[in-house]
């Protein structure tokens, strides 16, 4: 007989979008007549710009000649893909973060659920709620939850994002060890202005605590008083760890390829007070556990960083962002509150039902497939998440049906 890690009975119910596409199928098999239109997921549906196809294409050709093929690459990633992102993302921008604190990747869902391994087994959390279900769910594999309890882990301490506080927690009195942030928002789409984010950083010097920034979506930002990075504010590179991906910003779903910057400065501490470098901590992590991401997506990330790359992608955000806003216009004008949708591919809205019952009636009277906001914490019951990632001609025959519900 093997024993479980019992951290993993903790985990609750099945996964989200594995629930959504059972109703979906059920519903599907039953009226196999109707279309149904899939606002639900966040996947992207538009493919790679040119500039990165020819760039994946020709990785692909290298691979195949004796003299220009690749077998493992560097640990951290390639140098001309982490040189590329830290000119482009950082320095043009005049934020200083090196290549040698970049870390290619997979994706940034692994970066944000493996990075928790880095600390003690012990350390107080908070996670807002709502928020990316990987954040708790690796915490709780972890064993860091303890009992789960009316819709919460009792160790946790959860930062609320509610309509009242317009979705953007409040900066808790305590001090927690480590705090996850994640701007814009998944799912409420909310953003940070730069005051507000300069606050977490002070709060994180205060305390001696370390900010673990999702920026996953910071691609929809273009607003210039809202930060795309948490290294747009001074003092960042203490005690900030930051995700970003190329999933959303350049259509890697499928293709995979993310970053997470390590400063040099940030530390942890062991029992004796003994300062260690998290960087090195996750190089040691990574070139352990890891084995990087192939030449050609490497390649094909590089070109995302190029003139024309950068150019390519902006119009497939600007498709998404025109998306996000009728679909944000379409819901208010229902009367329904609702938030998101600017600066960010995601509208949050507060559904006249509980979620799942609102998710039924949405697929049963309009055949639209959106998100049940519990899905995302418990804060998130009576809300609902609409994504802009699907193709124009959908979104605007679901704009029409939606237009037809009353409330
Ligand atoms: C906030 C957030 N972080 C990370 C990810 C995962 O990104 P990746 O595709 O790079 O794993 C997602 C995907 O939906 C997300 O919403």
């Amino acid at each position: 007989m093997v024993r479980v890690n019992e951290n993993y009975t903790l985990l609750q119910g099945s996964y989200l979008f594995s629930e959504v596409a059972k109703r979906v199928k059920a519903y599907q098999q039953n009226n196999p007549e109707k279309k149904i239109i899939r606002l639900g997921i966040g996947d992207v549906t538009q493919p790679l710009v040119p500039s990165v196809v020819k760039a994946f294409q020709e990785g692909v050709e290298e691979m195949a000649k004796k003299e220009t093929f690749h077998g493992y690459g560097p640990e951290q990633g390639y140098e001309f893909l982490r040189e590329a992102i830290a000119q482009v993302d950082f320095q043009r921008r005049g934020i200083s973060i090196t290549a040698d604190e970049i870390f290619i990747s997979t994706g940034a869902k692994e970066d944000t659920a493996n990075f928790q391994e880095l600390f003690d087994t012990k350390i107080s959390l908070a996670i807002p709620d709502p928020v990316y279900p990987v954040y708790v769910d690796s915490n709780v594999m972890a064993g860091r939850a303890g009992k789960f309890s009316h819709g919460r882990y009792t160790n946790f301490f959860y930062l609320d994002a509610t309509i009242e506080n317009n979705f953007k927690p409040e900066i808790p009195k305590k001090r927690f060890d480590v705090v996850y942030l994640c701007f814009p928002n998944n799912p409420t789409g909310q953003v940070l202005t730069r005051e507000e984010l300069k606050a977490w950083v002070e709060y994180a010097h205060k305390h001696g605590s370390i900010l673990l920034f999702d920026a996953a979506y910071e691609a929809f930002v273009e607003d210039p008083s809202i930060p795309k990075s948490i290294f747009e504010i001074d003092g960042a590179r203490e005690v900030a760890v930051e995700f970003r991906s190329l999933s959303k910003t350049a259509g890697f779903t499928g293709t995979r390829c993310a970053y997470t910057i390590v400063p040099k400065e940030v530390k942890v501490y062991t029992k004796k007070g003994h300062a260690l470098s998290l960087h090195s901590l996750w190089f040691r992590r990574q070139s352990t556990k890891f084995n990087g991401v192939s030449y050609p997506v490497q390649k094909a990330a590089a070109a995302v960083f190029t003139a024309e790359g950068q150019k390519e992608i902006k119009e497939v955000i600007g498709y998404y962002k025109e998306n996000a806003r009728l679909i944000y216009e379409t819901i208010a004008s229902l009367g329904l509150p609702c938030t998101g949708g600017k600066h960010s591919p995601y509208i949050w809205f507060k559904t006249p039902m509980d979620s799942w019952r609102f998710f039924d009636y949405l697929l049963d009277k309009v055949q639209i497939v959106g998100t049940p906001g519990i899905g995302f914490g418990r804060n998130g019951d009576g809300y609902f998440r609409l994504s802009a990632f699907g193709e124009r001609q959908n979104v605007l025959e679901a704009i029409d049906r939606l237009k037809t519900l009353s409330w």
